[in-house]
């Protein structure tokens, strides 16, 4: 485990240990307040995040910096943003599960290093693998579970959004939702 996040994010970018270093441009650690009380992990990079180096920075990362705003977050303050796989996988396909248990790794000493009261995942591959396994988004979007002390809420990717803005006010439910539970824990 890491008691420096320099070193941390240093070793991370240089990660071999999955294919995807091959193909990659750039490793997509992550970004935001490491101070944060809440932190949210989508699913990988595409293909601004890789040429950028940053999570979110193409049309769905438009987006969720909109959303954020909305109900008072932003990455430059109080939210760190990460991703379950670091590197993008070829042609946005999902990752696989074993490059996602390579990569959880990077993902396991950010949650302990930044001590997070909320967690909040971004669509159906980050809420499987932090929450459980068979969680069906459109039925437990919104939904609070509670592990280690830690409150994790799945939502809707906002790509997922960009393609049926039909769901767009149930994933702002989710986000007033999502408002409440950090106001009433203090994690602001
Ligand atoms: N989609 C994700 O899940 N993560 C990103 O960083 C960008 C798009």
């Amino acid at each position: 485990m890491y008691d420096a996040w320099e070193t941390l994010e240093n070793n991370c970018l240089a990660c071999q240990k999955c294919p995807l270093w091959e193909t990659r441009t750039n490793v997509v650690f992550g970004e935001g307040n490491i101070n944060s009380k809440v932190m949210f992990v989508g699913e990988g990079p595409g293909e601004q995040e890789d040429l950028q180096g940053k999570p979110f920075v193409g049309r769905s990362g438009k987006l969720l910096d909109k959303m954020l705003e909305e109900i008072g977050l932003s990455r430059k303050k109080n939210i760190y943003i990460a991703n379950i796989v670091k590197c993008r996988p070829p042609k946005n396909r999902d990752p696989l599960p074993e490059e996602q248990r390579q990569c959880m790794d990077w993902l396991r000493s950010q949650f302990v290093l930044i001590n997070p009261k909320i967690i909040v995942t971004l669509g159906r591959i980050a809420a499987t693998s932090m929450i459980k396994p068979d969680l069906k988004i459109t039925k437990e979007h919104g939904s609070i579970y509670k592990k280690k002390d830690i409150f994790m809420v799945p939502t809707f990717h906002p790509a997922a959004l960009l393609r049926d803005p039909s769901k767009m006010i149930l994933a702002k439910q989710d986000f007033i939702k999502l408002k409440n539970l950090i106001d009433h824990n203090n994690a602001i």
